[in-house]
């Protein structure tokens, strides 16, 4: 990702791709004082950019990180990284690091540097796959329960595990990894949330130990303006065989379609479609808030 053309915002200015880089001491590297974001822009609109400056700033905060910028100014800052690589329809990733002045666990006057890069992700699956419904794998390892480490902190050392998972299942020919948690119960994908269906319900993991996606609160809404019944709870890996579809959300990988979690095979089905199609509406039209539209379903 370093060799490209194109530009970084970094600490407040827009600097060329390949110049921005941090010094090899970095606290960050050597101890994960790190967080970050993902988000979509389409047609040049950011979908729910202040929902992500907000989990941002509160990562931040959850490891004691208090980010040198505003809301506003970030918002800017995301704004200026499209327009300054002529963007429309994007991935971006704003992160936040604690720099390098002295390298100890505690660091609490190193500065936190930020940077927000942007560049042209139309897939995170290959489109096959995603047709078909892509086949995931449970991995052995598993999420920590919540006092082990912030799970609402989209922090960088909630990772390691997820790409030791992602890599077991790659090499065993799956396209992602299931993770449970720490009880045995169905917990995420390695960067997604999970939904099941079965009839007129749609049912997925509590997020008490894993983050709750801006992906997943807004399918939440739509589903259940759809008139679907929602029904978050713990599922077990168990129950994964009681259900007719399954799909993933994230903002990377918008509504994926499962095709299979382990040998249990799942089909692409009408409710997967109808929220894809609804999903895909919603972030390309402006101005329209999940939370909102939530308010609105609560008042019927
Ligand atoms: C571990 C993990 N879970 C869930 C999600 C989905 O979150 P969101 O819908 O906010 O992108 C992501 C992606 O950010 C993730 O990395």
């Amino acid at each position: 990702m370093n060799e490209r053309e194109g530009f970084i915002w970094v600490d407040g200015e827009i600097c060329p791709w390949r110049e921005a880089r941090l010094h090899v001491l970095t606290h960050g590297l050597h101890y994960a004082s790190s967080v970050f974001e993902g988000e979509r822009s389409y047609g040049g609109s950011v979908f729910e950019l202040t929902r992500h400056t907000q989990r941002l700033i509160q990562s931040a905060a959850l490891l004691d990180m208090k980010l040198p910028f505003s809301e506003q100014e970030l918002n800017e800052a995301t704004l200026a990284v499209l327009s300054a690589n002529e963007l429309k329809d994007a991935y971006i990733r704003p992160v936040v690091w604690r720099g390098s002045e002295t390298i100890s666990a505690a660091a609490p006057n190193n500065r936190i540097h930020m940077a927000i890069a942007a560049w042209d992700w139309p897939s995170y699956f290959n489109e096959q796959d995603r047709l078909n419904g892509i086949k995931i794998q449970t991995a052995s390892w598993r999420r920590p329960p919540p006092e082990c480490s912030p799970p609402q902190a989209k922090a960088a050392s909630n990772y390691p595990i997820t790409t030791l998972a992602k890599h077991a299942a790659l090499k065993n020919g799956f396209q992602d990894a299931l993770l449970l948690d720490w009880r045995g119960n169905v917990a995420e994908a390695s960067a997604a949330n999970i939904f099941f269906v079965a009839g007129e319900e749609i049912h997925t993991p509590t997020p008490d130990c894993f983050l709750n996606g801006i992906t997943r609160q807004t399918v939440i809404a739509l589903a259940q303006n759809m008139g679907f019944k929602v029904i978050e709870r713990e599922i077990s890996h168990a129950e994964t065989l009681a259900f007719t579809e399954c799909f993933l959300t994230g903002t990377a990988s918008e509504i994926t379609p499962v095709g299979a979690i382990d040998a249990v095979t799942y089909k692409p089905g009408s409710v997967t479609g109808w929220l894809t199609g609804a999903y895909a509406d919603l972030v390309r039209s402006k101005n329209v808030s999940a939370i909102d539209m939530q308010f609105q379903a609560q008042l019927g």
